[in-house]
Order: structure tokens, then sequence, then C-alpha cells
């Protein structure tokens, strides 16, 4: 039987457009046996200088070209955001065109729409790369007769970067931030990094692919590691933690607890000992079978890599299995998670202040597992000391109403800092 041609439109040609661009021409459009013709280029910037050479005819700005080009029967998306991907999604997958995409942003809002539309023109839609380092465990997932108990998830390269590199280099969070960007870690706009929404959109993603249910970003808790200081993370170091940014997902009887956040750590587990742009998943599923992987979170060749499988996938003629339909689920609130905590307080060093804090703590029932006051006034050219507090099990509504209460006292001179302390699985 004669083997099919992918004829593919690129659209994008930036960190990962050129790691694509870059691996396809170097392998002469051939992975093994099978034939790859890179045959459009679409960019926003004609003119821009770029780093891999390739003939100038494929470049155009026109990705209307791209879709009406017969020939083209398999698009990559990797422009990101949501227009004008959206749009080229779907009208490739309404000419009948195979699509492949990184692009998790979309994926999380509309990947359900995406993908029956995929189906309805029975067309293949690969969407490994939007999840690099997790998607082999969401294929066996897809295939599990039992369902997720447990996930604790780092999916985002750039900020488990900027967390390594600021404790082994004890560099500030703005100066590693700007060394991701440059590595090509980020996204477009790195506030997406930063503030979490990333790390909650390859959740949404992964509990789409495996459940049918993309939790939509406004319904679970999202927070990012701005406010995370190179102290926090010495004070974490010294009671035994690391401070990571986790996805988190866990099964409460019939409710589902989601949330994103930067979490202490214990520095015994597997997942504390994650280093630089790699990231890593484990789950535990109903019936307590555990398993985890961990693979690089971000750049050119990893994700590069992953749109060459899908391409594989599509030559090899495998068709794709859409997520089941959207079930409804009941979510459960973030008030309701009880956890430990770790606080910080900018506090004036005088006497009595301790007292007046843990005083409003043990009024709503919290305890106090472990204290830390460090540095001098002087030392660190402020009013303040900073004053952690470790806390023992409580009720996030609990911790939240005596927080309002303690940022409300004159000796406290910032915004109090709350990280939750998560337990792991290895
Ligand atoms: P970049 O910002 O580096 O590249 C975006 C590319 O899209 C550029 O070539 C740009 O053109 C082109 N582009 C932007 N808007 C348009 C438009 N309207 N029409 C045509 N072309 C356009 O992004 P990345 O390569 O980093 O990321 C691409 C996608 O891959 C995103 O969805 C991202 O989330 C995802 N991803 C990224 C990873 C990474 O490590 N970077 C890893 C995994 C997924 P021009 O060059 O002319 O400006
Ligand atoms: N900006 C993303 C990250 C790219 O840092 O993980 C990979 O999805």
């Amino acid at each position: 039987m004669k083997k099919k041609i992918l004829y593919i439109g690129l659209l994008g040609l930036g960190t990962v457009g050129e790691g694509v661009a870059e691996l396809l021409l170097k392998r002469k459009n051939k992975i093994k046996n099978y034939e790859f013709v890179l045959k459009s280029i679409v960019v926003k910037h004609l003119h821009k200088k770029r780093n891999i050479s390739f003939p100038s005819n494929l470049l155009t700005s026109d990705f209307r070209k791209v879709l009406k080009d017969e020939e083209i029967n398999t698009i990559i998306e990797v422009i990101g955001g949501i227009r004008p991907a959206k749009e080229i999604i779907i009208e490739a997958l309404e000419r009948k065109k195979n699509v492949i995409t990184a692009n998790k942003m979309l994926l999380a809002e509309a990947g359900s729409q995406i993908f029956k539309k995929a189906q309805e023109n029975n067309c293949y839609l690969g969407v490994r790369a939007s999840n690099i380092a997790s998607y082999r465990l969401i294929e066996s997932l897809s295939s599990s007769p039992s369902e997720i108990k447990k996930l604790v998830g780092i999916f985002n390269g750039t900020c488990n970067y900027i967390l390594t590199e600021m404790e082994r280099r004890k560099k500030d969070f703005s100066f590693i931030l700007k060394e991701a960007q440059r590595r090509g870690y980020t996204e477009k706009d790195p506030s997406n990094d930063i503030d979490g929404y990333d790390t909650a959109h390859k959740l949404a993603v992964l509990l789409g692919l495996t459940s049918g249910y993309f939790p939509p970003l406004h319904s679970f808790l999202i927070e990012g590691i701005r406010r995370i200081s190179y102290e926090d993370i010495l004070f974490t170091k010294e009671l035994g933690y690391r401070i990571k940014l986790l996805a988190i997902a866990r099964r409460d009887n019939d409710r589902l607890e989601i949330r994103v956040h930067p979490a202490l750590i214990s520095r015994n587990k597997a997942i504390s000992r994650l280093e630089g742009v790699e990231n890593g998943i484990e789950i535990q599923d109903e019936v307590g079978v555990e398993i985890g992987m961990q693979a690089p979170g971000a750049g050119k060749y990893p994700t590069a890599t992953a749109i060459l499988e899908d391409l594989i996938s599509i030559a090899k003629g495998r068709k794709i299995t859409p997520p089941s339909d959207k079930k409804e689920v009941n979510l459960k609130k973030i008030e309701e998670v009880v956890t430990r905590y770790y606080l910080r307080f900018e506090a004036l060093d005088k006497p009595g202040v301790l007292s007046e804090i843990s005083g409003i703590l043990g009024k709503y029932n919290i305890s106090i597992q472990a204290v830390l006051q460090k540095g001098e006034k002087k030392e660190r050219g402020k009013e303040s000391v900073p004053v952690i507090m470790l806390t023992h099990k409580a009720r996030e509504k609990d911790i939240q109403k005596a927080l309002g209460e303690i940022r409300e006292l004159s000796v406290i001179k910032e915004e109090p800092l709350l990280i939750r302390v998560e337990e792991g699985i290895f």
C-alpha cells in the first residue's frame, strides 16, 4: 500500500515552531520511513530575523493561504493564545485537516469543543505538546479502569526553574525570570507562568482528557509564585521543606478538590527534588496504585519532539479517542480545605508581637507547630523583621479569618504571606 505523505502547514516559528522546522528540515522530511513535507510556515512578522535557514518561499504571514491549500493535510499550531489560534484550528478541522497543537491555554478553554470538531470531521487532533511532561501518563490514565484519587504535579518549567535557581544561586526572582525568558521557557506573557495560569491550564487539560471534565479556571484556586522571596526559600529549607508550584487534585468521596498554588513539600519527597525545568506528576488511583513520571517541562526540543510524535501517530493512521462527555462534578470549595500552613509576617521587633499574632490564631483554633524569627532590622534596611509560623492542620476558612484580623494589627507592616503545606505521594 502506498504510504500517505503528510503535507504540513506550520503556524508559528517561535521557540517551538523553530524546533519543529529544524527537526523536520534536518531529517530531510523523513522520520522512521514516514514522509513529512513542510510546505508552509506562517508567522506574524515576515521580516524578522530567524535562527534557522529554510527556503524563503515557505514563509507567509497569511494563515488563510495555508488553510485553503488543499494539498496541506496537517497543520501544526504553535502560535499560542486564543485568537487567531482557535479559528484556525476549527477551520482546519472543518476542512478535514489533521491538527497538532501545543496550546494548553486554548485546550483548557475549549478542549471539549475542539475534540468534538475533530471527531465530527474524522481528523486527528494531537495535543501531546500541550502537556509535554505528563502526556505519556495521560495516555495510560485515559484507558485506566480506575479513577484518580489524588494527583500532585509540577507542570510549569519556568516556575520550577525559578524556584530551583533562586535556592541554588541565591539570586532573586526577577533575575532568574529574565533568564527563563532568554531560554524560551516562558509563555509570551510570563505572568501566565508565574501567576499559576499555565499550571492551571495543564491541570484542566489533564483532567479533561482523562475524565471528560475540563474544569473552568474560575472554579478553582490559582495562585502563583510572585511573592516568594529568597528569604522564604531559606526559612523553608531550615524547616526541612522546598517550595514548589503544585497542581493538586484530590477526590473526597463525591467531591473533587482542585487547586494550583505554591506549596511547602518535605525535602524527602521525590517531587521536591525535581530541579530546573524538570516537571513531574504523581498519581494514586482509587484502588491504591501509585504511578509517577518526570520529564522536561518546557523548551524547544522537548516540545518539538512531542509534536513529532503526534506527526508519527498521524502517519501511522492512529485515530483519536475523544474525551468522554462532560460529567457534572461537585467541586470542593477552597474554604473547606484542611491543611498545614507556612505563614510569614513582617512585624515590628518588639515585646508582645508574637503573643498578639498567636492569640488571634488561637481564637480560630489554629495551633502552631514551629516559629522562627530571623534577621535584624538594620541588616534588612526595614523597620520590620520576618516572623515565620508553621501551623498544625487547620481549615482554610479559619486561617483566612485569622489573617484578616492579623493584617489589621499596627505591628504588621506588610501583607502576610501564606503558603500551604502538601504531603505529596512518593
Ligand atoms: P513564541 O511566542 O516563541 O512564538 C509564537 C510564534 O507565533 C511566532 O513565530 C509568531 O510570529 C507567531 N504568531 C503570533 N501571532 C501570530 C499570528 N496572528 N499569525 C501568525 N503567526 C503568529 O511561542 P512559543 O513557541 O514559546 O509557544 C508556542 C505555543 O506552544 C504556545 O501555545 C505555548 O503555550 C506552547 N508551548 C510552549 C513551550 C515552550 O517551552 N516555549 C512548551 C510547550 C508548549 P513572529 O515570529 O513573526 O513574531
Ligand atoms: N511556559 C511553559 C512552562 C512552557 O514554563 O512550563 C511549557 O508548557
